[in-house]
């Protein structure tokens, strides 16, 4: 079975998405925007038959099988319950919703549905992160302790940019931080405390943040994230009896180590050929379309859910609230 592909939104990562995907062979068959014209240039140049002038119609649309939902975070519960209500399968943008509340909602409308819906975390699915996740599961490194990991990129500064703009769910967090939150809750498992500082923008957005979390059996993550500076981006694990360092860039095809409990080196990689971006998740997720697996994967939708809950305490913390915290609340 063919699975085929409707796109809402047609924004930058839509662009890279449907670019890397459509390289891969993946099929779309419509995309669906705000506006009609900006549908029709999208569908023009990626050669997508069909352009809908609204995400309602997008959904309506019969040949389409699976979603994937580009849009800003601020509006991602709704555009994927809308995708859901028409009974397809969804894939969306990292970070998964605003806060843990939508994400459960969403992830019960799906299991009401019976449709898939997972997390675009592309990064999880890419073969290097699922060796260095073999090599822990096989021990080579020990009982896994620590994870240190970061995310830094010097982004648009304008206020009325999407990452800075709290009406969409702007700052640091959702965007850059759900990466290494999610790679540590990926090797430690849910987090059982969050311990976060940050600073916010003048317009109430972290610009940057840290967070230690403690993980089962007294294991700790320790992240950082900013959007106005840059870094290598590096990661490691930290084993009983040795580590796993990633260079820069960590969360993409990159050269990493395992090391020995005194630092030798043990194994080297160079991952860089891999192929890199998003065909790999696009890939999987059809696969468990097609076999009826709701599990998630890499990325199980109860590590989505674990990671926005993660997310919500080091942003009540540091004091970062968006308009859906109060209704997540209130439901
Ligand atoms: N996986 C990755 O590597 C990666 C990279 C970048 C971003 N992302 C994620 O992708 C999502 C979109 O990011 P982006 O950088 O592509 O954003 P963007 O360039 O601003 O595009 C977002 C698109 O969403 C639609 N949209 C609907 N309501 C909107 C609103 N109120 N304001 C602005 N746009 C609205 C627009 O499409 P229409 O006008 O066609 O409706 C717009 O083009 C975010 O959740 C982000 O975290 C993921």
């Amino acid at each position: 079975m063919t699975v085929r592909w409707g796109v809402i939104g047609t924004g930058g990562i839509a662009r890279s998405f449907v670019g890397d995907c459509t390289a891969a062979g993946v099929a779309f068959v419509a995309v669906g925007s705000r506006t009609q014209a900006s549908a029709e240039s999208f569908a023009a140049e990626y050669g997508i038959p069909r352009a809908h002038g609204s995400y309602e119609d997008l959904v309506a649309d019969p040949d389409v099988d699976a979603v994937y939902v580009a849009t800003p975070h601020a509006r991602h519960a709704d555009d994927a319950l809308l995708a859901i209500e028409a009974g397809k399968h969804v894939l969306v943008e990292k970070a998964f919703t605003i806060t843990a509340a939508e994400a459960r909602r969403v992830v019960d409308a799906a299991r009401h549905r019976d449709v898939a819906v997972m997390e675009a975390m592309w990064t999880r699915f890419l073969p290097q992160m699922t060796m260095i996740r073999e090599l822990v599961a096989e021990g080579r490194i020990g009982r896994p302790r620590v994870v240190e990991a970061t995310h830094h990129q010097d982004l648009p500064r304008d206020p009325s940019h999407r990452l800075n703009d709290p009406a969409l769910g702007g700052g640091a967090i959702l965007d850059l931080g759900v990466y290494p939150v999610s790679f540590a809750v990926d090797v430690l498992g849910a987090p059982v405390a969050v311990a976060a500082a940050g600073t916010l923008s003048d317009q109430g957005v972290d610009t940057q943040m840290g967070i230690v979390m403690t993980h089962e059996g007294g294991t700790q993550s320790t992240v950082h994230f900013a959007l106005d500076v840059r870094s290598p981006n590096t990661a490691s694990i930290i084993g009983e009896d040795g580590r796993i360092d990633i260079d820069a860039t960590w969360y993409t095809p990159t050269t990493w180590r395992l090391r020995d409990r005194d630092g030798a080196v043990v194994e080297e990689y160079d991952s860089r050929e891999e192929l890199a971006g998003y065909a790999h998740e696009v890939r999987a997720f059809e696969s468990m379309i097609v076999s009826g697996d709701r599990s998630g994967g890499a990325m199980p939708i109860a590590q989505t859910i674990a990671v926005m809950a993660a997310m919500d305490e080091a942003r009540r913390q540091v004091g970062v609230r968006y308009a859906a915290d109060d209704s997540s609340t209130a439901r």
